[in-house]
């Protein structure tokens, strides 16, 4: 190659160009050169060529590589996504049962609307608030878990209550033997909590169901916080209850109400619903 577009050799050879006689090697070229030289003028041009079909092909397979490669990065992605919702799927299913119990899936509002939170059922305005929202209620700085995201859930403006609830089936990945002998407990917890003075209230519900879905035994409730118990505080106050999953159990019912009791809107909030078996 290097030989090839060596012009200055090349025209070393050129006639017009005046010999060089330091330059012992050019003169013995020359005679090699003038002795073949169409022969090597020929050459050099079907060297041309080839090299311009070189340049051709190894654009045309670069460009159908491009395009595999393109391809094949949208495998990758594809498959990172569903290795990535089975991941987040086995370990919600490890740490935490709730689909999106900590508001941070999906989108938040950061105005004054209605954005119903991802991955429950909803009735009414029960909205996926930001922290620091000014339209809401929480601050990062008001009291609540240390670690809480970037998001929480909160009433907006409902006619009387608002809610939102989702269904656990917990022999997805727990032996049904298991819970009918009585070896499955449940541990169920979230942060909860309000506006200041006002007595607008959250609570969220666990409720056992059997293969009918049926209820069993009787639900389980986590709150409300009044705005006593948060001395009149805009927080969220942790809920906790632990105990054994009920015999002939096979899913179950979570369900979170906000109530408004003062002004236009529920200020009631909840945040971190976890609901784990052990
Ligand atoms: C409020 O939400 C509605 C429906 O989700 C949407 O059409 C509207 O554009 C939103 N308004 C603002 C100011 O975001
Ligand atoms: C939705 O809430 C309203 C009251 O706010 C209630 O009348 C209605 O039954 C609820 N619907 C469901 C599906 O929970
Ligand atoms: C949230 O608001 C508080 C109080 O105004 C402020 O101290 C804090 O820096 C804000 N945090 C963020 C992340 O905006
Ligand atoms: C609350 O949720 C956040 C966001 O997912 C998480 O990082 C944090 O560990 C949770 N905190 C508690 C106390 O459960
Ligand atoms: C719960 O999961 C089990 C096992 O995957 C399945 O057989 C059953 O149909 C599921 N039930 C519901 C209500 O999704
Ligand atoms: C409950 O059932 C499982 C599976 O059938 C069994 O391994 C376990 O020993 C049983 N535990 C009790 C306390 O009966
Ligand atoms: C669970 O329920 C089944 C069917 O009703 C019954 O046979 C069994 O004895 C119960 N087990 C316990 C530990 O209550
Ligand atoms: C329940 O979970 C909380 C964390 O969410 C943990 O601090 C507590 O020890 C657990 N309780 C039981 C009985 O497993
Ligand atoms: C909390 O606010 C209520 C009004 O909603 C008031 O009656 C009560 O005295 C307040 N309590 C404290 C300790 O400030």
């Amino acid at each position: 190659m290097v030989k090839i577009f060596d012009t200055n050799k090349i025209s070393s050879c050129d006639k017009s160009v005046p010999y060089d006689k330091d330059k012992r090697t050019h003169p013995r070229r020359c005679v090699a050169f003038s002795r073949f030289k169409l022969c090597f003028c020929l050459s050099l041009i079907c060297l041309l060529f080839v090299l311009i079909g070189i340049i051709i092909l190894i654009a045309i397979v670069f460009s159908s590589h491009r395009s595999q490669k393109e391809t094949e990065s949208t495998i990758t992605i594809t498959v990172t996504t569903s290795a990535m919702t089975t991941t987040t799927t086995s370990f919600v299913l490890k740490s935490n049962w709730i689909i999106n119990g900590d508001g941070e899936i999906g989108p938040c509002e950061s105005g004054n609307n209605i954005t119903n939170p991802t991955g429950w059922f909803s009735n009414g305005t029960i909205t996926q608030v930001y922290y620091n929202n000014t339209f809401a209620d929480q601050y990062f700085t008001d009291p609540g878990p240390d670690d809480r995201g970037q998001c929480y859930f909160y009433g907006q403006k409902p006619f009387s209550t608002t809610s939102m609830w989702q269904y656990v089936n917990i022999t997805d990945s727990i032996d049904p033997s298991l819970i009918d002998n009585q070896t499955i407990s449940y541990n169920f917890s979230a942060w909860i909590g309000g506006y200041a003075s006002q007595a607008d209230y959250a609570q969220v519900s666990l409720t056992f169901l059997d293969q009918n879905n049926q209820k069993i035994g009787s639900t389980i409730i986590l709150g409300p916080v009044s705005n006593v118990q948060r001395s009149n505080l805009t927080s969220l106050l942790y809920r906790q209850i632990h105990g054994l999953v009920p015999n002939g159990s096979r899913s179950c019912l979570v369900l979170v109400t906000i109530t408004r009791v003062y002004g236009p809107t529920a200020d009631g909030d909840i945040d971190n619903i976890s609901l784990n078996f052990s």
